[in-house]
């Protein structure tokens, strides 16, 4: 049976790990070029865990620059079987508020820029992303979060756009009034969709920073206000991550509902030679 291995791919405000056992930076080639940094391995809670910082030890990688195929094809050479993505993203709703966490579970992808398969040339594959997210992965990430005590919403949909621009009024609106859209943000696709075709589990932990722009109370959005409230949560988040890693060997070892581990096994459509 394949071993649990945690990863997390951290975006703006989670730049490491606490408590890793063993920890070691280690660089993972990919056919998909190199991934965003190099990989902190480790042991925590007894689950062997991996991180990787989306945009980079630095904060280099633009959303629509993110190596989404290099960084998801090398987890899964890692060994890596569960990805929890953290991320930022703007809030459509009034209860969803900054510092709130919004586990995300489905998505409306705008982004325009990005390779989004592992199956563009020669083979034809359509993998189902009807529930994009793994169920078991948001459940359990959903409860580690409320261990940390910020305020958790049990589910969400997610507007990927491409940026690096922030919204116009008339799209925030859009997406609010219109799209039926919860949160925003700029880099949970194509990650979400390639996860999928690599059959890992995926998992969404967005964190509100801001309103977008529809707020009339809030005006617009501004990176001062994103970066204070992302170092407010930094630690929160690494506290999810920890009682996550304590949860997973609850998970079901097999048959995961949502059907990650075998997403392949009925989407290949290019005919055998
Ligand atoms: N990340 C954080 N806030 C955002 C917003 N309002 N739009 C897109 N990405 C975001």
């Amino acid at each position: 049976m394949t071993e649990t291995m945690l990863a997390v791919i951290g975006g703006s405000g989670l730049y490491d790990i606490d408590g890793l056992q063993d920890a070691r930076w280690q660089a993972v080639d990919s056919p998909w070029g190199a991934p965003s940094d190099d990989i902190l391995t480790g042991t925590l809670d007894g689950i062997k865990l991996a991180f990787l910082p989306r945009h980079g030890r630095g904060h280099v990688h633009s959303p629509t620059d993110v190596p989404y195929r290099a960084n998801i094809d090398a987890l899964k050479r890692i060994g890596v079987t569960h990805v929890l993505s953290v991320s930022a993203c703007g809030s459509f709703r009034e209860a969803m508020a900054p510092g709130d966490f919004v586990i995300v579970d489905q998505y409306i992808d705008r982004t325009v820029l990005r390779e989004k398969s592992f199956f563009s040339s020669g083979m034809t594959v359509h993998v189902s992303m009807a529930h994009p997210v793994c169920a078991d992965l948001a459940a359990a990430a959903a409860e580690a979060a409320r261990k940390t005590g910020v305020t958790v919403h049990d589910g969400g949909c997610y507007l990927a756009m491409e940026g690096p621009q922030f919204s116009t009024l008339a799209e925030s609106r859009m997406y609010r009034e219109s799209w039926g859209c919860d949160v925003i943000g700029m880099t949970n696709m194509p990650e979400a969709k390639l996860a999928r075709e690599a059959e890992l589990h995926y998992a969404s932990v967005a964190m509100v920073t801001d309103y977008d722009s529809w707020h009339p109370q809030h005006g617009e959005v501004d990176i001062k206000q994103i970066v204070a409230v992302l170092k407010g949560n930094a630690a929160r988040a690494r506290s999810m991550v920890a009682h996550l890693a304590g949860a997973m060997a609850d998970l079901p070892a097999a048959g995961c509902a949502t059907g990650c581990d075998h997403a392949l096994d009925f989407a290949v459509l290019t005919a055998p030679e």
